[in-house]
């Protein structure tokens, strides 16, 4: 793990993307699968499951709490969780944000819990009061002390709970709610609940479990506790955020790159804009899409990004690199988290031209980028610059690529096998007077 902290990633721009790249399975849906386990005594079988560092977080977390948790073959796990804590400390729980979707699985299945309070992070404050609202709302008893949750659940029982906030439904919330709900007796009805391709993937897997839920992929979850739920063998969808940052590169740099391994039917936002754009995309069958970089100039678009099925925030710095090359002025707003620009400074390092005005960036395209040592900040913002590598001038430095390890399965190896010219090395072998951080 500290080799992967100090390693930085190396892009020599230009070269032409072509051939097969696979899409691995969904972060945001094995997260808090993993955390579902923890509703069973019984054996769950997850595959599909992408090689990520927030999975390995997530799983060590479940080991503390007394799972089971053995790593069958590289996207096959294995957990029982036969025996498990109700307490999930500071010093695990502070590496990942995801691990607040544990609450739900540890109050469902023994009626209490305790759980470090997450931090913001770089997208935002990301507040967790609808989650703490929806326990509430199954009859919890709630309470916030010195940096913890603790929720007692000896009483709670299934009611209607509304869960939409300023910014639309709650993705890990609904999820939270919903695996406290699979076992709280009554009927839970959830209102303005998440759609998001992840929250169905995770309501077919606790029904596989045992779990009665209606309405799943709508707005209006219906759930009946039930007193037990069995284990399962389970496989992740794949991941639509990285399947989205394959499409953008193969609109950026793509000779005709296929992308296998997807869903078609989750990539409804991201495919109208980019057809709108006017790049070059065949759609092969329910699972691969073929795109390359047009002859003619891109045309710009607006973007907005919203809940499921809208335009996803998670692919919406992509988009803004994608867009800085494209003549013309393009307007992306930010509706989820509206201070996630944290692309955009490194991106104008690399000659980008985008003004941000609230939660919009104004990005002029230019007609082309330079190669810079950049700071990764976030997944996405990390995502983001290493598109930006692919296309722009010379040599691109990403730094601090730990945060591309939490969330895209070998990214660097899947570019190089379709041409990119992309290497890992530790942060030592960079050149001195290139290291913002070796000051
Ligand atoms: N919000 C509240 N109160 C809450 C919960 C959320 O005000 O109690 C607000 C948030 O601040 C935000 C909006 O509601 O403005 C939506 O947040 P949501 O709860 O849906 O986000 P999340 O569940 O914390 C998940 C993904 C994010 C992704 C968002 C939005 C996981 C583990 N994380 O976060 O993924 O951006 O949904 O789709 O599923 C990423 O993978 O890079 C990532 C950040």
């Amino acid at each position: 793990l500290l080799r992967q902290l100090m390693d930085v990633m190396r892009i020599e721009g230009g070269n032409p993307l072509s051939g097969t790249i696979p899409v691995s399975g969904a972060k945001n849906a094995a997260l808090p699968i993993f955390a579902a386990t923890l509703l069973s005594e019984e054996t769950c079988v997850l595959k599909n499951v992408p090689n990520l560092s927030d999975i390995r977080f997530m799983a060590e977390i479940l080991e503390h709490l007394g799972a089971e948790v053995e790593q069958t073959d590289p996207t096959t796990w294995k957990i029982t969780a036969r025996n498990i804590s109700h307490r999930a400390p500071y010093d695990l729980v502070r590496k990942m944000r995801a691990s607040v979707c544990l609450m739900g699985p540890l109050a469902g299945r023994l009626k209490k819990a305790e759980i470090s309070m997450p931090g913001g992070c770089v997208i935002g404050p990301r507040p967790i009061d609808m989650h703490l609202k929806g326990f509430a709302g199954l009859g919890m008893k709630v309470k916030v002390d010195k940096g913890y949750i603790f929720l007692d659940a000896e009483h709670a029982c299934g009611n209607p709970i509304f869960l939409g906030g300023r910014h639309g439904s709650t993705v890990t919330g609904t999820a939270n709610v919903l695996m406290a709900a699979v076992l709280t007796p009554g009927k839970t009805v959830i209102e303005c609940a998440a759609c998001e391709p992840e929250v169905v993937d995770l309501c077919k897997m606790l029904v596989s479990m045992g779990a009665q839920i209606e309405g799943i992929g709508s707005p209006t979850l219906a759930i009946r506790g039930v007193d037990k739920l069995g284990g399962c063998t389970y496989t992740i969808l794949p991941d639509r955020i990285e399947a989205g940052t394959f499409l953008i590169a193969g609109a950026m740099a793509g000779e005709k790159l296929t992308v296998t391994n997807l869903r078609v039917a989750d990539q409804g936002a991201l495919i109208d804009k980019l057809k709108e754009a006017g790049v070059p995309l065949t759609i092969n069958s329910e699972s691969s899409i073929t795109v390359s970089k047009s002859s003619e100039p891109l045309k710009p678009v607006d973007v907005v990004t919203h809940p499921h099925p809208g335009f996803p925030t998670d692919i919406q710095a992509q988009m803004s690199t994608l867009m800085s090359v494209t003549p013309g002025i393009s307007i992306v707003t930010e509706k989820i988290f509206p201070n996630r620009f944290m692309h955009v400074p490194e991106l104008l390092r690399m000659g980008a031209d985008i003004a941000i005005e609230g939660p919009n960036a104004i990005v002029k395209g230019q007609p082309k980028l330079s190669g810079a040592p950049v700071m990764a900040s976030d997944l996405r913002a990390s995502a983001a610059l290493i598109l930006a590598g692919l296309v722009a001038e010379g040599t691109t430095w990403v730094l601090r690529i730990y945060h591309l390890d939490r969330g895209y399965d070998k990214i660097d190896e899947k570019l190089r096998a379709v041409g990119a010219v992309i290497d890992r090395l530790p942060e030592k072998d960079m050149p001195k007077d290139l290291n913002p951080e070796s000051a």
